[in-house]
């Protein structure tokens, strides 16, 4: 088959070749083989391209991304509602990839039977491609860790609502019944108001969290979801915004630029918000950092908002199979609202 396949680290530009005769993965017990349509990119992929040390932590030769659409070709259908033929959509978590090696960016893949379900017919192919890390990253955060529940009214900020993640978080916090803040730039406003957000912050018109301290002390959040990291300030001055029994939650972490001082300092702010107590100084809100988790019947909640709408896919940018280097520019800007495709002709 022909694969986008990396077997050094580096930038994808660098080091992602495509090969037109790359063995087509077997399905194991328990998997399915899926003839692939469409594969949406997702930042932690060309992080772990370019940083993590091969052989110890990523099994080489790798083919990236995780988040796909297709048709099912094969595998293991017993005990599922699939057939052959079958369009569908789901995730193969960047944790396998990195272990064996086989990711998305593929005319076909494997995956966990329990990882896909059908896909919603109101949405295209590379629609679908675009919900599965980044819905299931708002779901850890929101719903599992920051415990948002429907119908409780609860107030949640997201920074970063046009971004991957921050598009799908916003829609999910306002299909669980939130009053829903965010943040973005002015070209990116009226996309994040269509999403439902309550209130829109231009974080480049002034210190984000003295706007967040001047407007919601008064009504603080229940939920501070920072899907963009970077701004160490927002965790520090957070009690002015957050409530006493309100938490925190990161899927970004602090910037490293590879430099050992930035290495330092992510470090010791890391320590200063998960270890540092509050009589010493510390933060008085809660602090969680994690990855997300993938979960069946998250997955189905997903088809189930995708089919009513509630929950629409934001695409930035489609590109064709033979341009997922121009994909990963695209990805790799930090400007893309939404998610950024990769369509695989077939
Ligand atoms: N821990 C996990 O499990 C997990 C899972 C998924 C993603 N992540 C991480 O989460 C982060 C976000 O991923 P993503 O896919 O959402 O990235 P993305 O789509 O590349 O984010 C781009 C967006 O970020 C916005 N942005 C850039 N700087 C901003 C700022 N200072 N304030 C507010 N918005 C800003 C841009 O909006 P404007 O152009 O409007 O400024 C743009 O829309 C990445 O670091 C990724 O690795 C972690």
């Amino acid at each position: 088959m022909r694969a986008w396949v990396y077997r050094t680290k580096g930038k994808p530009a660098d080091v992602l070749r495509l090969e037109d005769d790359y063995p087509k993965p077997e399905p194991a017990q328990g998997q399915l083989l899926v003839s692939l349509r469409a594969v949406s990119t997702n930042p932690v992929f060309f992080k772990t391209m370019g940083m993590a040390p091969m052989r110890y932590m990523q099994r080489v030769p790798c083919v990236p991304e995780g988040d796909f659409s297709g048709v099912v070709a094969g595998g293991s259908l017993d005990g599922t509602d699939l057939k052959l033929g079958d369009e569908v959509f789901g995730i193969v978590p960047a944790q396998i990839t990195m272990k064996n090696g086989k990711g998305a960016l593929a005319e076909y893949l494997v995956c966990d039977k329990d990882l896909v379900v059908k896909k919603p017919a109101n949405v295209s192919f590379e629609e679908a491609s675009t919900f599965p890390l980044t819905t299931f990253t708002a779901y850890w955060a929101l719903v599992r860790t920051g415990k948002l529940e429907k119908g409780k009214a609860q107030r949640v900020f997201i920074n970063g609502g046009s971004g991957g993640v921050g598009a799908y978080a916003v829609q999910l916090a306002k299909a669980y019944g939130a009053f829903v803040a965010t943040t973005c730039s002015p070209p990116s406003r009226e996309l994040v108001s269509s999403l439902g957000a309550d209130d829109v912050h231009d974080y480049k018109e002034s210190d984000l969290a003295t706007q967040l301290s001047s407007k919601y002390s008064g009504e603080p959040f229940d939920i501070f979801f920072d899907t963009v990291g970077h701004d160490t300030s927002l965790y520090y001055k957070s009690p002015t915004y957050l409530k006493p029994s309100g938490i925190y939650v990161d899927v970004a972490g602090p910037h490293i630029d590879g430099s050992i001082g930035s290495l330092l300092r992510a470090s010791v702010d890391f320590a200063n918000r998960l270890l540092r107590p509050k009589m010493l100084g510390g933060v008085p809100r809660k602090y969680t950092f994690g990855m997300m988790t993938t979960d069946r019947k998250e997955l189905e909640e997903m088809a189930a908002l995708i089919g009513e709408g509630k929950l629409r896919p934001i695409v930035d940018s489609v590109f064709a199979f033979e341009d997922a280097l121009k994909a990963y520019e695209r990805q790799m800007s930090n400007r893309a609202k939404g998610k950024v495709v990769v369509k695989v002709s077939q």
